[in-house]
């Protein structure tokens, strides 16, 4: 027989439903039915994810087909049969919330095993093979992996939380659900806050437990936003940082970067262990400055930093924010100090603050501002079907100006 669990407080189900099965099923610990599959996952604790759930709607009939109707949206590859003697009268609104078969409380062993057996056929008919839910990761090309992008720099403030969650609610809007978001910055993470999200869970709960075991048991984890966006948000406090491994942590990369299209990683600043973790499986990097003297010549310090480590990135992506014609700087200017070549120039923008604070980043609402219309050139380096022209090729990059240079003070060119 396959994995089942029974959720109810009622003992002799559980013997009969053994009887059976010819097989001891794991129960639910007693108590209320769990509001949703990630808390159900987390009841079962270090258990086999069940491929049936079987549920006691007199454990109260509204909680078992609200459970029942999440598991049917979130979980495609679980049966669900509830054990009702109310048939006639829960019928319809069963069969609404996905349940695949109604069993009564009374029933013999030879009904419960012709239930359980049809509820797996019609399961398995259903579920996709892999536990992607269609986003097309390359059909038809050899990979099947999502395309991984970080966005780093060495300093806070510049600009990197902006930029990631721009770019993945860019993404996300042009290819619904094909992009995953993960705040990587575990002390002080505020992607939750750019996009005014109240997470349930944090990257805390998926790099551990049935979450890290199973894709589908994974996606029940995570964060929907409104724009067709998932997100891994951050721990809810800098103690619990010290809970994701770095081993972990590039098991879920790889899990996300198999079920996700485009895995946006919005990191600390400073090269973090999780950083580099990160970074060992990015593809394309986005390395950020703000335009001022210390913040370009942090950047010259990582660029050199990751040189040395074998990090050189084909794909490189330079963004210089904040930009004004106050600063005593030019784009040439910052390039002759990093070395290479500046791709995107995003101004000062007052719309860009605002829409952080309010949790709506400009690519939502598509609100007019030049900080916009820069955000789109960055979303369609990177897009399925760029809706204007792609901005400056990345081969701009490279070492144009050679060896090091000091950072000239210029005037406003
Ligand atoms: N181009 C910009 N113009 C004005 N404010 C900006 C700009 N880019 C970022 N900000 C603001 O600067 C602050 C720091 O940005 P953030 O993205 O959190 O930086 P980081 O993630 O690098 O620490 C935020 O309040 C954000 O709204
Ligand atoms: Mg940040």
């Amino acid at each position: 027989m396959n994995n089942i669990l029974l959720a109810t407080d009622f003992v002799d189900l559980r013997d009969r439903f053994r009887a059976a099965t010819g097989q001891p099923i794991p129960a639910l610990p007693p108590g209320p039915l769990p509001e949703s599959p990630a808390q159900l996952f987390q009841q079962l604790g270090g258990g086999d994810i069940p491929e049936i759930v079987v549920i006691d709607e007199r454990s109260g009939t509204e909680a078992a087909l609200a459970l029942a109707s999440r598991l049917d949206i979130e979980c495609p590859g679980i049966a669900v049969v509830l054990v009702s003697d109310r048939v006639a009268e829960l019928g319809l609104s069963a069969m609404r919330a996905g349940v695949s078969d109604i069993v009564p409380t009374e029933s013999e062993e030879d009904e419960i095993r012709a239930a359980l057996d049809r509820a797996i056929r019609v399961t398995r008919q259903r579920a996709p093979a892999g536990l992607g839910d269609g986003t097309d990761l390359g059909a038809g090309t050899q990979s099947r992996r999502g395309q991984v992008i970080s966005v780093v720099s060495p300093k806070g403030g510049v600009g990197k939380t902006t930029i990631a969650a721009n770019l993945a609610v860019g993404l996300a809007r042009s290819a619904p659900h094909s992009t995953v978001l993960v705040d990587l910055d575990l002390q002080f993470g505020d992607v939750a806050n750019a996009l005014n999200l109240t997470p349930e869970h944090t990257i805390v709960d998926v790099v551990q437990g049935a979450a890290a075991r199973d894709s589908m048991v994974l996606k029940t984890f995570l964060t929907q936003h409104d724009t067709g966006l998932t997100v891994v948000c951050g721990p809810n406090s800098p103690a619990e940082a010290d809970l994701v491994g770095v081993s972990e942590l590039t098991h879920l990369l790889q899990t996300l970067a198999a079920e996700f299209r485009f895995v946006i990683i919005d990191t600390a600043p400073a090269l973090t262990d999780h950083t580099l973790a990160a970074l060992d499986m990015t593809d394309d990097l986005i390395l950020v400055t703000s335009m001022d003297v210390p913040g370009v010549r942090g950047l010259r310090k990582e660029l050199d930093i990751l040189r040395d480590l074998g990090m050189g990135f084909d794909r490189r992506h330079v963004v210089v924010n904040f930009a004004d014609t106050h600063s005593g700087l030019t784009r040439a200017d910052v390039e002759a100090t990093i070395g290479t070549g500046v791709d995107l120039v995003l101004p000062r923008s007052r719309a860009t603050a605002v829409s952080i604070n309010q949790g709506v980043p400009l690519m939502q609402n598509e609100i007019r501002d030049p900080m916009t219309k820069k955000l789109r050139r960055l979303v369609d380096r990177f897009a399925p079907a760029p809706l204007k022209e792609p901005g400056p090729a990345a081969t701009k990059l490279g070492s144009r100006l050679g060896g090091r240079h000091r950072l000239r003070r210029g005037g406003t060119r």
